[in-house]
């Protein structure tokens, strides 16, 4: 079994509905400047963007022709490849634009789009089977905590959205209670280790332990700089799905960088 620690950290900036293509251009330049700046070594902390799709052709250019080592991908993806879908994206497109990741199954895909657990696992089969890694997201509600506690939902999500998935894989699942998201209330790094831990279980269980212990779990839900080495330092937790604080640049950088800050 491969150690805790084999795990590369990653860091992801979900842009939501915000940045055009010309911002998206202007913010990759600076954010790539500061990290080098800091010289940042993204084999230590991997660091992956997901602007919308309406910038992604303008990041590929720009992180191609300047060679940088950031990664990228789509905020949803259909879960058929080609056809009559009017404002869908098929992974084969994504796929086509060198994106690396796609998240699915985010809540505000699940609370406004109506996706279930079963549109979610028909998505994670599309994005492996494009070649994408998969960020699967689960999380609870207030009233899920209350009424299930911390780890049913989530756990109970996973296990839908991993039907039919090889046990090895290439997946990273990103821990996300609905009630920290954009609340400025992030969950205490105990309760994020807790699920965390709960969700390796499961992969262990549905894939296997290898896959549990190479698969990155992330947490999401009011990430900022000065509460990121908290979770970074649980065993469980390897990496942040980071929304608002992902548009600020010196936050960002800040958060990418929370090895600097681990005592902080
Ligand atoms: P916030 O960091 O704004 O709470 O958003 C988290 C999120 O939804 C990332 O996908």
């Amino acid at each position: 079994m491969a150690e805790l620690n084999a795990r590369v950290p990653l860091i992801a900036g979900n842009w939501k509905m915000n940045l055009d293509h010309l911002q998206a251009i202007a913010f990759v330049q600076k954010l790539v400047w500061t990290l080098k700046d800091a010289d940042h070594d993204y084999a230590d902390t991997e660091v992956v963007l997901f602007p919308p799709f309406t910038d992604l052709r303008s990041v590929q250019t720009l992180v191609a022709a300047d060679k940088y080592e950031l990664a990228y991908g789509g905020q949803d993806l259909s879960a058929h490849d080609s056809g009559a879908y009017t404002g869908e994206v098929s992974g084969a497109f994504l796929a086509a634009l060198d994106s690396k990741y796609v998240i699915i199954g985010h809540s505000e895909r699940r609370s406004y789009h109506g996706e279930t657990d079963e549109i979610v696992n028909k998505k994670v089969l599309a994005a492996l089977k494009h070649g994408l890694v998969p960020v699967i997201c689960v999380g609870e509600t207030a009233e899920d905590l209350e009424k299930h506690g911390p780890s049913a939902v989530p756990v109970g999500q996973l296990r839908t959205a991993l039907q039919g998935v090889s046990a090895d894989a290439d997946i990273v699942v990103a821990y996300e209670p609905v009630w920290a998201i954009g609340s400025g209330q992030a969950a205490t790094p105990e309760q994020a280790q807790q699920v965390a831990a709960e969700l390796r279980k499961l992969l262990a269980d549905v894939l296997s332990e290898e896959s549990a212990s190479a698969t990155r779990i992330l947490y999401g839900g009011s990430v900022k700089s000065g509460n990121i080495a908290g979770f970074m330092r649980e065993t469980d937790v390897d990496g942040a799905l980071v929304g608002g604080a992902a548009l600020d640049l010196a936050e960002f950088s800040a958060i990418v960088r929370f090895k600097k800050h681990v005592g902080a």
